[in-house]
Protein backbone atom coordinates (compact mmCIF):
# COMPACT_ATOMS: atom_id res chain seq x y z
CA UNK A 1 0.00 0.00 0.00
CA UNK A 2 1.19 3.48 -1.03
CA UNK A 3 2.25 6.14 1.67
CA UNK A 4 -1.58 8.22 2.88
CA UNK A 5 -1.58 11.69 1.70
CA UNK A 6 -1.50 15.21 3.33
CA UNK A 7 -2.93 18.32 1.88
CA UNK A 8 -3.02 21.68 3.58
CA UNK A 9 -2.74 25.58 2.42
CA UNK A 10 -2.06 28.50 4.31
CA UNK A 11 -3.74 32.22 2.71
CA UNK A 12 -0.83 34.49 1.64
CA UNK A 13 -2.85 37.38 3.58
CA UNK A 14 -0.42 39.60 4.99
CA UNK A 15 2.53 38.24 7.35
CA UNK A 16 2.41 34.04 8.52
CA UNK A 17 1.84 34.47 12.76
CA UNK A 18 2.54 32.13 15.79
CA UNK A 19 -0.66 30.60 15.41
CA UNK A 20 -0.40 29.49 11.64
CA UNK A 21 3.15 27.62 12.39
CA UNK A 22 2.73 26.06 15.92
CA UNK A 23 -1.46 24.74 14.55
CA UNK A 24 -0.24 23.89 11.05
CA UNK A 25 2.96 24.04 9.58
CA UNK A 26 5.10 22.93 12.43
CA UNK A 27 2.65 19.43 12.18
CA UNK A 28 3.09 19.64 8.20
CA UNK A 29 6.88 19.02 8.89
CA UNK A 30 6.49 15.84 11.15
CA UNK A 31 3.98 14.53 8.18
CA UNK A 32 6.07 15.03 5.13
CA UNK A 33 8.53 12.10 6.95
CA UNK A 34 6.62 9.29 6.24
CA UNK A 35 3.26 10.60 4.23
CA UNK A 36 3.18 12.04 0.29
CA UNK A 37 2.42 15.47 1.13
CA UNK A 38 1.38 18.50 -0.92
CA UNK A 39 0.93 21.85 0.61
CA UNK A 40 -0.34 25.16 -1.31
CA UNK A 41 -0.39 28.54 -0.97
CA UNK A 42 -3.67 29.07 -1.17
CA UNK A 43 -4.02 32.62 -3.13
CA UNK A 44 -6.90 32.19 -5.29
CA UNK A 45 -8.67 32.12 -1.14
CA UNK A 46 -7.15 35.31 -0.21
CA UNK A 47 -8.98 37.24 -2.40
CA UNK A 48 -12.61 36.68 -1.70
CA UNK A 49 -12.05 39.56 0.67
CA UNK A 50 -10.88 42.91 -0.65
CA UNK A 51 -7.12 42.66 -1.34
CA UNK A 52 -3.98 45.00 -2.72
CA UNK A 53 -3.34 43.24 -6.47
CA UNK A 54 0.33 45.08 -5.65
CA UNK A 55 1.12 43.14 -2.66
CA UNK A 56 -0.17 39.59 -3.69
CA UNK A 57 2.10 37.60 -6.37
CA UNK A 58 4.84 39.09 -3.43
CA UNK A 59 3.32 37.75 -0.36
CA UNK A 60 2.25 34.75 -2.05
CA UNK A 61 6.18 33.54 -3.04
CA UNK A 62 7.09 34.72 0.63
CA UNK A 63 4.67 32.74 2.01
CA UNK A 64 5.90 29.51 0.20
CA UNK A 65 9.80 30.93 1.23
CA UNK A 66 8.52 30.49 4.69
CA UNK A 67 6.47 27.08 4.42
CA UNK A 68 10.72 25.87 3.73
CA UNK A 69 12.27 28.24 6.25
CA UNK A 70 9.55 26.24 8.95
CA UNK A 71 11.46 23.10 7.39
CA UNK A 72 8.83 22.00 4.82
CA UNK A 73 11.78 19.70 2.58
CA UNK A 74 10.89 20.39 -1.61
CA UNK A 75 12.71 17.02 -1.50
CA UNK A 76 10.12 15.28 0.20
CA UNK A 77 6.68 16.89 -0.83
CA UNK A 78 5.54 19.05 -3.38
CA UNK A 79 5.23 23.20 -2.75
CA UNK A 80 2.99 24.88 -5.13
CA UNK A 81 1.01 27.67 -5.59
CA UNK A 82 -3.30 27.22 -6.10
CA UNK A 83 -3.77 29.67 -8.64
CA UNK A 84 -1.58 28.13 -10.95
CA UNK A 85 -3.41 24.32 -11.18
CA UNK A 86 -6.59 25.72 -13.00
CA UNK A 87 -8.36 21.99 -11.35
CA UNK A 88 -8.86 24.09 -8.15
CA UNK A 89 -11.64 26.20 -9.80
CA UNK A 90 -12.84 23.76 -12.27
CA UNK A 91 -13.33 21.38 -9.14
CA UNK A 92 -15.04 23.65 -7.52
CA UNK A 93 -17.40 24.81 -10.12
CA UNK A 94 -18.64 20.68 -10.15
CA UNK A 95 -19.02 20.71 -6.62
CA UNK A 96 -20.89 24.06 -6.45
CA UNK A 97 -23.67 22.82 -8.58
CA UNK A 98 -24.16 19.87 -6.20
CA UNK A 99 -23.70 21.89 -2.31
CA UNK A 100 -26.65 23.05 -0.73
CA UNK A 101 -26.71 27.06 -0.20
CA UNK A 102 -27.72 26.56 3.26
CA UNK A 103 -24.98 24.73 4.10
CA UNK A 104 -22.64 27.29 3.14
CA UNK A 105 -24.88 30.10 4.84
CA UNK A 106 -24.18 28.21 8.13
CA UNK A 107 -20.36 28.51 8.18
CA UNK A 108 -19.07 30.49 11.05
CA UNK A 109 -16.19 32.14 9.00
CA UNK A 110 -18.68 33.33 6.74
CA UNK A 111 -20.66 34.79 8.70
CA UNK A 112 -17.88 35.94 10.99
CA UNK A 113 -15.97 37.45 7.78
CA UNK A 114 -19.06 38.74 6.10
CA UNK A 115 -20.16 41.44 9.24
CA UNK A 116 -17.13 42.54 8.73
CA UNK A 117 -17.97 43.38 4.96
CA UNK A 118 -20.71 44.97 4.99
CA UNK A 119 -22.40 45.24 2.29
CA UNK A 120 -19.30 44.11 -0.15
CA UNK A 121 -19.68 40.54 0.58
CA UNK A 122 -18.40 38.52 -2.43
CA UNK A 123 -19.88 35.18 -4.15
CA UNK A 124 -16.36 34.37 -3.48
CA UNK A 125 -16.76 34.64 0.35
CA UNK A 126 -19.56 32.34 0.52
CA UNK A 127 -17.92 29.95 -1.66
CA UNK A 128 -14.17 30.14 0.48
CA UNK A 129 -15.41 26.62 1.87
CA UNK A 130 -16.51 24.80 -1.24
CA UNK A 131 -12.84 26.20 -2.98
CA UNK A 132 -11.14 24.50 0.27
CA UNK A 133 -13.39 21.45 -0.30
CA UNK A 134 -12.00 21.29 -4.12
CA UNK A 135 -8.59 21.82 -2.77
CA UNK A 136 -8.69 18.94 -0.58
CA UNK A 137 -10.39 16.33 -2.39
CA UNK A 138 -8.28 17.09 -6.01
CA UNK A 139 -5.42 14.91 -3.83
CA UNK A 140 -7.63 12.31 -2.72
CA UNK A 141 -5.97 13.38 0.49
CA UNK A 142 -6.12 11.10 3.60
CA UNK A 143 -4.90 13.55 6.39
CA UNK A 144 -5.68 17.44 6.32
CA UNK A 145 -3.35 19.04 8.82
CA UNK A 146 -5.16 22.21 10.20
CA UNK A 147 -5.96 24.36 13.04
CA UNK A 148 -8.79 24.08 15.55
CA UNK A 149 -10.60 26.66 13.57
CA UNK A 150 -10.93 24.76 10.34
CA UNK A 151 -13.00 21.85 11.70
CA UNK A 152 -16.45 22.87 10.50
CA UNK A 153 -14.63 23.73 6.61
CA UNK A 154 -13.46 20.22 7.25
CA UNK A 155 -16.60 18.56 7.93
CA UNK A 156 -18.35 20.53 4.86
CA UNK A 157 -15.56 19.16 3.11
CA UNK A 158 -16.11 15.47 4.20
CA UNK A 159 -20.27 15.85 3.53
CA UNK A 160 -19.83 17.05 0.00
CA UNK A 161 -17.59 14.53 -0.68
CA UNK A 162 -19.72 11.87 1.02
CA UNK A 163 -23.38 13.06 0.71
CA UNK A 164 -23.43 14.46 -2.57
CA UNK A 165 -21.15 12.83 -5.00
CA UNK A 166 -20.25 9.64 -3.97
CA UNK A 167 -23.52 8.67 -2.61
CA UNK A 168 -25.25 10.11 -5.49
CA UNK A 169 -22.80 9.44 -8.55
CA UNK A 170 -20.44 6.71 -7.21
CA UNK A 171 -21.63 3.39 -5.43
CA UNK A 172 -20.88 1.80 -2.60
CA UNK A 173 -17.32 -0.19 -3.92
CA UNK A 174 -15.83 2.35 -5.65
CA UNK A 175 -16.35 5.84 -4.23
CA UNK A 176 -15.79 8.57 -6.49
CA UNK A 177 -13.84 10.78 -3.94
CA UNK A 178 -11.68 10.21 -0.96
CA UNK A 179 -13.56 11.46 1.75
CA UNK A 180 -10.52 13.35 4.17
CA UNK A 181 -9.98 12.88 7.83
CA UNK A 182 -9.16 16.00 9.94
CA UNK A 183 -5.88 16.38 11.95
CA UNK A 184 -6.48 18.85 14.38
CA UNK A 185 -3.24 18.41 16.85
CA UNK A 186 -4.52 19.83 20.42
CA UNK A 187 -0.88 21.27 20.90
CA UNK A 188 -0.69 24.56 19.38
CA UNK A 189 -4.27 23.90 17.43
CA UNK A 190 -5.87 27.14 18.81
CA UNK A 191 -2.96 29.93 19.63
CA UNK A 192 -5.17 32.55 21.51
CA UNK A 193 -4.18 36.49 20.60
CA UNK A 194 -1.91 38.60 22.85
CA UNK A 195 -4.17 41.74 23.44
CA UNK A 196 -7.16 39.20 24.53
CA UNK A 197 -6.99 35.55 25.17
CA UNK A 198 -10.36 34.73 24.64
CA UNK A 199 -9.53 35.66 20.87
CA UNK A 200 -7.33 33.87 18.08
CA UNK A 201 -4.18 34.87 17.14
CA UNK A 202 -5.46 36.11 13.58
CA UNK A 203 -4.00 37.56 10.57
CA UNK A 204 -6.69 40.01 10.20
CA UNK A 205 -7.01 41.98 13.76
CA UNK A 206 -6.30 45.69 13.36
CA UNK A 207 -4.55 45.39 16.42
CA UNK A 208 -0.77 44.09 15.04
CA UNK A 209 0.42 43.80 19.05
CA UNK A 210 -2.03 41.01 19.17
CA UNK A 211 0.02 38.74 17.18
CA UNK A 212 3.73 37.64 16.90
CA UNK A 213 4.73 36.72 12.85
CA UNK A 214 7.37 34.33 12.30
CA UNK A 215 9.21 37.59 10.76
CA UNK A 216 9.43 39.91 13.69
CA UNK A 217 12.69 41.35 14.75
CA UNK A 218 13.89 39.97 18.07
CA UNK A 219 12.83 44.14 19.67
CA UNK A 220 9.33 43.88 18.25
CA UNK A 221 9.10 40.38 19.46
CA UNK A 222 9.89 41.78 23.32
CA UNK A 223 8.13 44.54 22.93
CA UNK A 224 4.68 42.65 22.15
CA UNK A 225 5.20 40.00 24.58
CA UNK A 226 6.12 43.13 27.24
CA UNK A 227 2.66 44.68 26.19
CA UNK A 228 0.38 41.36 26.43
CA UNK A 229 -2.77 40.94 28.26
CA UNK A 230 -1.83 39.42 31.68
CA UNK A 231 -3.90 39.51 35.25
CA UNK A 232 -3.41 40.30 38.47
CA UNK A 233 -2.93 36.71 40.14
CA UNK A 234 0.79 35.65 41.45
CA UNK A 235 1.84 32.25 40.11
CA UNK A 236 0.78 31.24 36.45
CA UNK A 237 -1.13 27.94 35.70
CA UNK A 238 -2.84 26.29 32.48
CA UNK A 239 -6.14 25.48 32.06
CA UNK A 240 -7.53 28.34 34.51
CA UNK A 241 -10.95 29.14 32.56
CA UNK A 242 -11.16 32.79 34.14
CA UNK A 243 -7.55 33.06 33.46
CA UNK A 244 -7.09 32.42 28.93
CA UNK A 245 -4.19 34.69 29.06
CA UNK A 246 -2.06 32.80 31.42
CA UNK A 247 -3.14 29.57 29.67
CA UNK A 248 -2.25 31.09 26.07
CA UNK A 249 0.96 32.53 27.58
CA UNK A 250 2.20 29.38 29.09
CA UNK A 251 1.31 27.29 26.55
CA UNK A 252 3.34 29.37 24.10
CA UNK A 253 6.09 29.00 26.31
CA UNK A 254 5.78 25.21 26.66
CA UNK A 255 6.32 24.91 22.88
CA UNK A 256 7.97 27.07 22.07
CA UNK A 257 11.10 26.53 24.41
CA UNK A 258 10.32 22.69 23.96
CA UNK A 259 10.19 21.96 27.82
CA UNK A 260 6.52 20.59 27.33
CA UNK A 261 3.45 21.17 29.81
CA UNK A 262 4.26 19.37 33.15
CA UNK A 263 7.77 20.93 33.20
CA UNK A 264 6.65 24.46 32.55
CA UNK A 265 3.38 23.93 35.05
CA UNK A 266 5.66 23.45 37.59
CA UNK A 267 8.39 25.95 36.88
CA UNK A 268 5.97 28.53 36.36
CA UNK A 269 3.05 27.67 39.39
CA UNK A 270 5.16 30.36 41.62
CA UNK A 271 6.06 33.08 39.56
CA UNK A 272 5.06 36.33 38.19
CA UNK A 273 4.49 37.93 34.99
CA UNK A 274 7.40 40.12 35.04
CA UNK A 275 9.43 37.49 35.58
CA UNK A 276 7.95 34.65 32.83
CA UNK A 277 7.49 37.48 30.25
CA UNK A 278 11.49 37.65 29.60
CA UNK A 279 11.36 33.70 29.41
CA UNK A 280 8.58 33.96 27.38
CA UNK A 281 10.64 36.51 24.85
CA UNK A 282 13.43 34.55 25.22
CA UNK A 283 12.38 31.22 24.33
CA UNK A 284 10.38 32.89 21.06
CA UNK A 285 13.42 34.45 19.46
CA UNK A 286 15.10 31.68 19.81
CA UNK A 287 12.33 29.29 18.07
CA UNK A 288 12.33 31.94 15.09
CA UNK A 289 15.50 32.96 14.11
CA UNK A 290 16.44 29.95 12.44
CA UNK A 291 13.26 30.11 10.51
CA UNK A 292 13.97 33.88 9.92
CA UNK A 293 17.90 33.44 9.24
CA UNK A 294 16.76 30.44 6.89
CA UNK A 295 13.93 32.75 5.04
CA UNK A 296 16.25 35.26 4.18
CA UNK A 297 18.96 33.16 2.75
CA UNK A 298 15.67 31.71 0.45
CA UNK A 299 14.62 35.47 -0.47
CA UNK A 300 18.09 36.20 -2.12
CA UNK A 301 17.88 33.46 -4.85
CA UNK A 302 13.96 33.74 -6.10
CA UNK A 303 15.04 31.76 -9.91
CA UNK A 304 15.39 28.49 -7.17
CA UNK A 305 12.14 29.35 -5.65
CA UNK A 306 10.47 29.69 -8.80
CA UNK A 307 11.89 26.64 -9.56
CA UNK A 308 10.80 24.77 -6.64
CA UNK A 309 7.32 26.24 -7.19
CA UNK A 310 7.52 24.80 -11.07
CA UNK A 311 8.42 21.22 -9.80
CA UNK A 312 5.73 21.49 -6.89
CA UNK A 313 3.28 22.48 -9.19
CA UNK A 314 4.23 19.56 -12.11
CA UNK A 315 3.95 16.73 -9.23
CA UNK A 316 0.58 18.13 -8.13
CA UNK A 317 -0.96 19.12 -11.26
CA UNK A 318 -1.08 15.32 -12.41
CA UNK A 319 -2.96 14.25 -9.47
CA UNK A 320 -4.90 17.35 -9.67
CA UNK A 321 -5.92 16.30 -13.27
CA UNK A 322 -6.86 12.75 -13.09
CA UNK A 323 -9.27 13.79 -9.86
CA UNK A 324 -11.01 16.10 -11.76
CA UNK A 325 -11.40 14.38 -15.03
CA UNK A 326 -12.55 11.42 -12.95
CA UNK A 327 -15.34 13.72 -11.57
CA UNK A 328 -16.11 14.79 -15.15
CA UNK A 329 -16.72 11.28 -16.12
CA UNK A 330 -18.79 10.63 -12.78
CA UNK A 331 -20.92 13.73 -13.55
CA UNK A 332 -21.65 12.67 -17.41
CA UNK A 333 -19.72 15.62 -18.97
CA UNK A 334 -18.40 14.45 -22.48
CA UNK A 335 -14.59 14.21 -22.57
CA UNK A 336 -12.63 14.90 -25.64
CA UNK A 337 -12.62 11.97 -27.74
CA UNK A 338 -14.65 9.94 -25.50
CA UNK A 339 -16.73 7.40 -27.19
P1 LIG B 1 -5.40 30.49 7.14
O1 LIG B 1 -4.40 31.10 6.25
O2 LIG B 1 -6.39 31.35 7.83
O3 LIG B 1 -4.70 29.61 8.27
C1 LIG B 1 -3.72 28.68 7.92
C2 LIG B 1 -3.61 27.58 8.96
O4 LIG B 1 -3.28 28.14 10.22
C3 LIG B 1 -4.21 27.70 11.20
N1 LIG B 1 -4.41 28.79 12.17
C4 LIG B 1 -4.25 28.65 13.49
N2 LIG B 1 -3.88 27.61 14.23
C5 LIG B 1 -3.77 27.82 15.58
N3 LIG B 1 -4.03 29.01 16.18
C6 LIG B 1 -4.40 30.08 15.46
N4 LIG B 1 -4.63 31.25 16.05
C7 LIG B 1 -4.52 29.93 14.04
N5 LIG B 1 -4.85 30.78 13.04
C8 LIG B 1 -4.79 30.06 11.90
C9 LIG B 1 -5.48 27.42 10.42
O5 LIG B 1 -6.31 26.53 11.12
C10 LIG B 1 -4.92 26.81 9.16
O6 LIG B 1 -4.63 25.44 9.33
N6 LIG B 1 -9.09 27.96 5.08
C11 LIG B 1 -7.69 27.76 5.38
C12 LIG B 1 -6.81 27.75 4.16
C13 LIG B 1 -7.09 26.60 3.23
C14 LIG B 1 -6.84 25.24 3.47
C15 LIG B 1 -7.22 24.57 2.27
C16 LIG B 1 -6.34 24.55 4.56
C17 LIG B 1 -7.59 26.72 1.96
N7 LIG B 1 -7.66 25.49 1.38
C18 LIG B 1 -7.12 23.19 2.17
C19 LIG B 1 -6.26 23.15 4.44
C20 LIG B 1 -6.64 22.49 3.26
C21 LIG B 1 -7.28 28.90 6.34
O7 LIG B 1 -7.99 29.29 7.17
O8 LIG B 1 -6.09 29.41 6.21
Amino acid sequence: MGRKRVLSGVQPTGALHLGNWLGAIRNWVKLQEDHETFVCVVDLHAITVPHDPSLLAENTLKTAALYIACGMNPQQCSIFIQSQIAAHSELCWLLNCVTPLNWMERMIQFKEKSVKQGDNVSIGLLDYPVLMAADILLYDADLVPVGEDQKQHLELARDIAQQRINSRFGSESIPILKVPTPLIIKEGAKVMSLTEGNNKMSKSDPNENSRITLLDPPDLIKKKIKRAKTDQHFGLEFDNPNRPEADNLLSLYAILSGMGRENVARECSQMGWGTFKPLLTEATISALEPIQNKYKELMKDRTELHYILDNGKNQAEEVANSTLKRLQLALGLLRKNQN
